[in-house]
């Protein structure tokens, strides 16, 4: 595998295959990587035939009182880890290389029908520096394929929509979450969980499977069943922001003949924020 820093040197890479008529499989991350960024590799290994992988901790994504300057950077364990994933080339910008005007004055993507919902109320502009990056990433790469993680559902949801709204040549392949074997959704961000809060954080999955358990049954009491994991949450120790039922296609509120929901929660957990969702089927 090898590892570059600049926009140029990823176009001829690509390039290069591409002019051997190789298929390019892309996943983008934020680097400090876990098994759950890996099943992305996996997952793009069945899809491509050349692998791309970014590390790139993306400022514009993060809000004045959020976790930027201390978000876990591992580089030199992340690179051995795509390596012996099989990825072919790991692209690892500096945040010039991106915003050379700086993230603030940069040239924005929004995708405001799905933004400013559920995480975007608690994290403004959180999506717009998403939506951002990975056009840019895109358009760097040039992907056939690019692979997300169903763990940021809402995030999954908005790159679709954005690439088929921009009309934008990739294929978006959803890969499912990774979880501890306590139910856990991996995450860089679960390091911050003390030893006490991080035996409770598997209850945000369990109230997840307790509502989903009950839309699966056919109960319509979308509000009840929000309010009753709200609860769930607050009496395991958690603060809640949100938690909600929703359809998977679009994230609006469930119509009655809707079959493929999603139930979704962010909560925080002493100096962690968990988001987690659960996608269910009714008959
Ligand atoms: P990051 O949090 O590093 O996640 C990179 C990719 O890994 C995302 O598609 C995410 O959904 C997926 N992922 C994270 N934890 C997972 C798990 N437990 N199981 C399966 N997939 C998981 O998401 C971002 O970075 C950024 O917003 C990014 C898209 C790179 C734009 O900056």
């Amino acid at each position: 595998m090898e590892t570059v820093t600049t926009i140029a040197a990823v176009r001829e890479r690509v390039r290069g295959w591409r002019r051997e008529g190789r298929r390019v499989a892309f996943v983008p991350t934020m680097g400090n990587l876990h098994a759950g960024h890996v099943s992305l590799i996996e997952a793009a290994r069945r899809r491509g035939e050349r692998f791309v992988a970014s590390i790139f901790v993306n400022p514009m994504q993060f809000g004045p009182n959020e976790d930027f300057a201390h978000y876990p950077r591992t580089p030199r364990e992340d690179e051995r880890m795509l390596a012996a994933a099989g990825c072919n080339l790991m692209f690892m910008p500096e945040v010039n290389e991106i915003y050379p005007h700086g993230p603030e004055r940069a040239t924005r993507v929004e995708v405001p029908a799905l933004s400013r919902m559920l995480e975007g109320e608690f994290r403004p502009g959180h999506f717009e520096g998403v939506s951002t990056v990975v056009a840019k990433l895109f358009h760097i790469v040039e992907p056939d394929v690019a692979v997300f993680g169903e763990k940021d559902f809402q995030q999954l949801t908005i790159i679709r929509r954005m690439v088929a709204e921009l009309c934008m040549p990739v294929e978006i392949v959803a890969a499912p979450t990774v979880r501890d074997a306590d139910g856990l959704a991996m995450s860089s961000r679960n390091q911050y969980l003390t030893a006490d809060e991080r035996a409770l954080a598997p209850q945000i999955y369990a109230a997840l499977q307790a509502a989903a358990k009950r839309v699966r049954s056919g109960d319509a009491d979308f509000a009840g069943i929000e309010r009753a994991g709200l609860l769930a949450l607050e009496s395991a120790g958690f603060r809640p922001d949100y938690f909600a039922v929703r359809q998977a296609a679009d994230l609006g509120a469930p119509a009655p003949a809707a079959r493929e929901l999603v139930v979704l929660a962010a909560a925080r957990l002493g100096k962690a924020r968990l988001i987690d969702n659960v996608q269910v089927s009714r008959s």
